[in-house]
């Protein structure tokens, strides 16, 4: 039996599936991810852009990152593989998804049960008051409207918490999940690289490269996220 069909059969037999995905689900969809050769930590210092110190000591710079990034993401759109988990959640196949992506695509593409682990970069607040912003006044750099305080996207960055109810939710549903997919991701990034291992059930993992603290997954599919998905959908297809 070849490995995908593998995962197929305990898909199928699942009661409780999730998926939890970082960077390398959307690089198919013209967004970076970070730490492959073309991502935005090896050209970008992350210490410098995507800290809460950076934002407090050199706006500038943290600002020029975010606006690059928000101004990408209007040019790029979820991709077959957010459809065909979309479409899974809609079949029963999938019961819940986790991310670490800020990119929005899965809620785009139609998951409607979705913990956005590292916050979402399409809506704005103030970094010292906390009232929100629009997308408009943090491009345009403008300064709190309440308290002249920084705007900021609402990202979690380096030396933040992750959003409790998003993170007690992903954790909640990774321990009782008989099969959790994991995809894109490098597992480089405390604390939700520590998710996969928390499940008692089945840990599938979809990557375009093997990283070597990964061995502890039951089976690994290594290939792109749109593939990979593809040729699992198409397998569960035929099975009815
Ligand atoms: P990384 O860039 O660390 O890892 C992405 C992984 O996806 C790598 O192992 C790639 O080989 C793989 N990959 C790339 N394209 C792929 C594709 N088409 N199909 C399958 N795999 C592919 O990204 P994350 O693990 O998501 O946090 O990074 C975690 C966090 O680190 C991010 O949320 C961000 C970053 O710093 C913050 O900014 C706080």
């Amino acid at each position: 039996m070849s490995k995908i069909e593998t995962v197929v059969d305990w898909l199928l037999s699942s009661n409780k599936t999730v998926v939890l995905t970082g960077a390398g689900m959307s690089t198919e969809s013209g967004v970076p991810d970070f730490r492959s050769a073309s991502g935005w930590w090896t050209k970008t210092d992350p210490q410098k852009v995507a800290t809460v110190d950076a934002l407090e000591t050199n706006y500038p710079l943290f600002h020029e990152f975010y606006s690059m990034r928000i101004q990408l993401l209007e040019k790029c759109a979820p991709h077959k593989g957010h459809y065909i988990l979309a479409d899974w959640e809609k079949k029963g196949i999938l019961h819940h998804l986790a991310t670490q992506n800020v990119d929005g695509f899965h809620s785009q593409a139609g998951n409607k049960k979705v913990d956005e682990l590292h916050g979402s970069i399409y809506t704005f607040r103030c970094h010292s008051c906390g009232k929100s912003a629009t997308k408009e006044a943090f491009l345009a750099m403008e300064s709190c409207a309440h308290c002249n305080g920084r705007l900021r996207p609402n990202v979690v960055l380096f030396g933040e918490m992750l959003p409790d109810k998003a993170w007690m939710s992903a954790l909640s549903n990774i321990q009782r999940a008989d099969v959790v997919i994991v995809i894109g991701t490098s597992l480089e990034v405390y604390p939700v690289n520590q998710l996969p291992m928390m499940t008692k059930g089945k840990k599938v993992y979809i990557n375009k490269e093997m990283v070597s603290h990964a061995t502890y997954f039951d089976c690994i599919l290594e290939g792109k996220a749109k593939e990979v998905l593809m040729e699992l959908n198409e397998q569960l297809e035929k099975r009815g």
